[in-house]
């Protein structure tokens, strides 16, 4: 019998995204879309029909990617960097939705239902004028006291994906039975859609510090896959892709989400064709298996 620890190593990069207009061209610098953030200037291109969500990136071909380097977040020193290499980050928006394509190298780690020794991802965007990227939103009130009136400005909005239950391929995230319910849970597959003023005051959507705060949907929907999946049929949970092999290789986390949301409680960005949001990304990997 082997015991085995995982631990996680959280990394963020932080930066800002432009939603190029239609007539912005590839070679455009899309102006002003870095000022104050000096890791990712991320410009989503207008390329209307070419993505499809199915967590594979042959699609994205022609896309430039943004490569980031991955630091830990509570310590973000450049010695310290996740070893398997850059993110490469790239964003494309039809005029409706805006798609994400998140590529980063690493060994296959599958455990089912354990998402503490999956990968897991998250893109974090600001919503409150306040907010920071540091301390997720930075509202100083802690659990108890931070609420929608002592914490507003400083919300930001938070889709996450653990992919513990989720099968390669397939779409997970904003679904009839959580949506129903008003919130920004995905029990199928934790693909959620969260919001927070900090660390400690982070919710789903649709939740509150007392509970129900808002009727909310998830509106993000998502699929991962990894290079050392070549079957190319349909994978089922009966074909138990699950597995910590170890082998080789990239995993590639593909989103989307409308431009626009009914948020109507400072729970979702807005984004807006030809203006700059500002975006963070982070990813966790288990690491130092002890045996
Ligand atoms: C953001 O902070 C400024 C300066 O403290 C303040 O005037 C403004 O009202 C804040 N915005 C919100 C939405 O609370
Ligand atoms: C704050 O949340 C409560 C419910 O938790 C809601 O009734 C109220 O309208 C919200 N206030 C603002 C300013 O969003």
């Amino acid at each position: 019998m082997v015991l085995r620890l995982f631990l996680l190593s959280a990394v963020v990069v932080s930066g800002a995204i432009h939603f190029a207009a239609a007539h912005e061209g590839h070679g455009d610098e899309a102006a002003g879309s870095c000022a104050g953030s000096p890791d990712i200037g991320v410009v989503a291109y207008y390329r209307p029909g070419i993505v499809t969500v199915d967590g594979r990136e042959d699609d994205w071909d022609g896309i430039d990617g943004f490569e980031v380097q991955l630091l830990p977040a509570l310590d973000p020193d450049v010695d310290k960097a996740y070893a398997g290499g850059k993110m490469s980050i790239k964003a494309i928006h039809d005029g409706s939705n805006v798609f994400f394509m998140l590529q980063v190298d690493g060994e296959y780690a599958y455990s089912q239902g354990a998402n503490e020794k999956c990968p897991s991802v998250a893109l974090m965007f600001q919503v409150g004028e306040n907010a920071s990227y540091h301390n997720m939103g930075g509202c100083k009130n802690l659990p108890g006291s931070c609420n929608n009136m002592s914490c507003r400005g400083h919300e930001v909005d938070i889709m996450h994906f653990s992919i513990g239950n989720a099968i390669p391929g397939r779409l997970y995230g904003g679904n009839l039975a959580d949506n129903s319910e008003g919130t920004g849970n995905d029990r199928f597959g934790h693909l959620v859609d969260v919001y927070a003023w900090n660390p400690h005051c982070r919710y789903l959507d649709g939740k509150g510090p007392t509970g129900k705060s808002s009727y909310a949907q998830n509106d993000w929907h998502g699929a991962w896959w990894h290079s050392k999946i070549t079957f190319n049929s349909g994978i089922v949970a009966g074909d138990s892709p699950y597995s910590e092999d170890g082998v080789k290789g990239t995993y590639y986390f593909e989103f989307s989400r409308p431009l626009r949301t009914m948020d109507r409680s400072q729970q979702d960005v807005q984004f807006v064709i030809g203006q700059t949001s500002r975006v963070a990304a982070a990813f966790w990997y288990p690491i130092g298996e002890i045996k």
